[in-house]
């Protein structure tokens, strides 16, 4: 097994866990000031899962005697409205679990059986989370159907589409 090539993929997820998680803290921030409660809730929610990903990886570069690279790779998007940001967050998730997916592979060809189960295992969550934010867009393309935009500003509209959709 090279260390070193464990290492540098387990880093590789350290940073798509970092920029998920700040992602979301965003998302969930902008969704709280402008009275998307559930949504900011899920956004919190799912964030949180991140950051256990990211402590999982942590633990595994240090037991293999790494470093670990804390710093986030990109800037964080902004987007404008709650469709856009649920959108985003189902792309964010669907490349997350192919990536996993790869990096377990990758860890086969390494014989780093211990990271190849800590990938398929993030490969599986990711997966899930991509599930919940996918019912979220079903819901608001549902709710565009009948009504043309969601602004944040619209705060009554938010409130019929949250009673109507569950969000
Ligand atoms: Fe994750
Ligand atoms: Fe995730």
């Amino acid at each position: 097994m090279n260390r070193d090539q464990s290492i540098i993929l387990l880093n590789q997820s350290v940073a798509d866990e970092l920029q998920s998680i700040h992602q979301y803290l965003n998302f969930h921030l902008y969704c709280q000031r402008y009275g998307y409660d559930m949504l900011a809730n899920m956004f919190d929610r799912i964030a949180i899962v991140e950051i256990k990903h990211l402590e999982l990886l942590a633990d595994r570069i240090s037991f293999l005697g790494g470093k670990i690279d804390l710093r986030l790779p990109n800037n964080i998007q902004h987007c404008t409205t709650a469709k856009a940001m649920v959108a985003m967050a189902t792309e964010m998730e669907t490349l997350s679990g192919k990536c996993y997916r790869r990096r377990a592979l990758a860890m086969i060809e390494n014989s780093d059986f211990v990271s190849q189960k800590l990938f398929e295992e993030l490969a599986l969550q990711e997966m899930e989370h991509g599930k919940v934010f996918y019912s979220k867009i079903r819901s608001l393309n549902d709710l565009s159907a009948t009504v043309p935009c969601i602004a944040p500003s619209q705060f009554l509209r938010k409130k019929i589409l949250e009673k109507e959709y569950c969000l």
